[in-house]
């Protein structure tokens, strides 16, 4: 049973539900916990995934402890009548955590997709970062993306015999769509795409960022709007309406600022493989970009994604108003600077992972062999 309720955890989720439903092993039942909705549906329906159980948790501007507490009042039933041999939950959100307390609660076994990330810091990402690390005390098997992970996992006592290096499964999804070239549905940004204009491509969320930092992001971005006329400033917003509030009014009237509503996966990552440079806050963001080749600017003082960042293609930024407007302007005329980042790499997957995690589950319950992992 694959347990999931945002945006992220679908997209990373999709690949493993098509692994599992083409094998002959399993039975896939999907349970969504609903944590986002239209962001989670967009999702599902671009991959075909009908969720056979929806807890349909969302409320407008909730707290950690309803999301927390919806879920796994929500599975203690589901669990108690559907009784599945193990539950996958990816990453590190609410959702996952919960998911993983209550599976274990029942007994069953939980697999953690993702395991391993570590920013060093308890409270940044927030409540990411302890999120992950409850799910590592309980998960019976830990799927690690890459050998960072697994020697975090290892550092914290974790037995070896219990982690398998797979990939980031986001590659895996990432690498099935963006080759489509999906029609964008906003006319704006058929535009945009035909202009052969310059695009910075931003995206902002995080919890620990919301209030001050947020409208400082959106000041920085209403200067880089000014000063850089022949730029287009694409920002699909997040649905919170906290991110929307701190963001949005200082990019009012912009002419060169197009903000729009979530993008359907397809549509987005055609959008990152037009952009020029990529400013933002975002986990998955950090992970596919840099296998685009596109230079990222991340607007966080830490990362539980090294790899990117010791590769070259990832700065950390911070969410410092001026240095924002620096960053962006040194990518945008310091070509040496521009073509050190713009490397394509693929540290986080091969487009397998998906394959690798059935096969771990599938040796977890005694019924196939140990997997080859993961090889950077
Ligand atoms: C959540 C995850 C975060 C992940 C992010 C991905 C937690 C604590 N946070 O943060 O780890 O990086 O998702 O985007 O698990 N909303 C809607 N419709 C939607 C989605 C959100 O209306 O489809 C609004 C609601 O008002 C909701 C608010 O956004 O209350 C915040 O959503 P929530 O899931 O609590 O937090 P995120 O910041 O999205
Ligand atoms: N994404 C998307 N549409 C958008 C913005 C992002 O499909 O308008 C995708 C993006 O490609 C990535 C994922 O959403 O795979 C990241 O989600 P988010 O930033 O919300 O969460 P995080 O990864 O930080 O947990």
């Amino acid at each position: 049973m694959p347990i999931f309720g945002t945006r992220p955890e679908a997209i990373k989720m999709a690949p493993i539900v098509a692994a599992l439903q083409q094998s002959e092993q399993f039975e896939c039942v999907v349970t969504v916990t609903g944590q986002h909705r239209e962001m989670l549906d967009q999702v599902n329906e671009l991959f075909g995934i009908v969720p056979d159980h929806d807890l349909n948790i969302l409320q407008q501007r909730q707290s950690l402890s309803a999301i927390m507490t919806r879920t796994i009042d929500g599975l203690d039933s589901l669990f108690a009548e559907k009784k599945p041999d193990a539950v996958i939950v990816q990453g590190d959100t609410t959702t996952s955590t919960a998911g993983a307390i209550a599976a274990f609660y029942h007994g069953i076994p939980v697999v953690h997709v993702e395991a391993g990330l570590r920013s060093g810091n308890l409270l940044s990402p927030f409540p990411e970062e302890a999120n992950r690390k409850i799910t590592s005390q309980i998960a019976s098997l830990h799927l690690a993306p890459t050998s960072t992970s697994k020697a975090n996992l290892l550092a914290e006592g974790i037995s070896p015999e219990d982690i398998v290096i797979t990939g980031n499964s986001v590659i895996d999804a990432l690498l099935t769509t963006v080759d489509k070239k999906i029609p964008f549905t906003d006319p704006q940004l058929e535009e945009i795409a035909s202009s052969g204009r310059k695009v910075l491509l931003v995206t902002t969320h995080r919890r620990e960022n919301q209030g001050n930092a947020m409208r400082g992001v959106g000041r920085a971005l209403a200067r880089i709007a000014d000063a850089e006329p022949d730029l287009v400033i694409v920002l699909p917003a997040h649905k919170n309406p906290v991110v929307r509030e701190a963001v949005l009014p200082a990019l009012e009237g912009k002419p060169n600022v197009v903000v729009t509503e979530p993008l359907a996966y397809g549509e987005f990552t055609r959008m990152l493989a037009l952009a020029h440079v990529v400013l933002t806050d975002s986990g998955g963001v950090q992970e596919e970009a840099p296998s685009l080749g596109k230079p990222v600017l991340v607007m966080r003082d830490n990362t539980e994604r090294p790899e990117a960042v010791h590769a070259g293609t990832v700065t950390l930024i911070g969410t410092d108003e001026e240095r924002i407007v620096k960053e962006v302007d040194r990518l945008l005329h310091d070509q040496d600077h521009f073509d050190s980042m713009a490397n394509a790499i693929n540290p986080y997957g091969d487009g397998k992972a998906a394959a690798r995690t059935v096969a771990a589950i599938a040796h977890m319950l005694g019924l196939g062999p140990t997997v080859e992992e993961f090889q950077q």
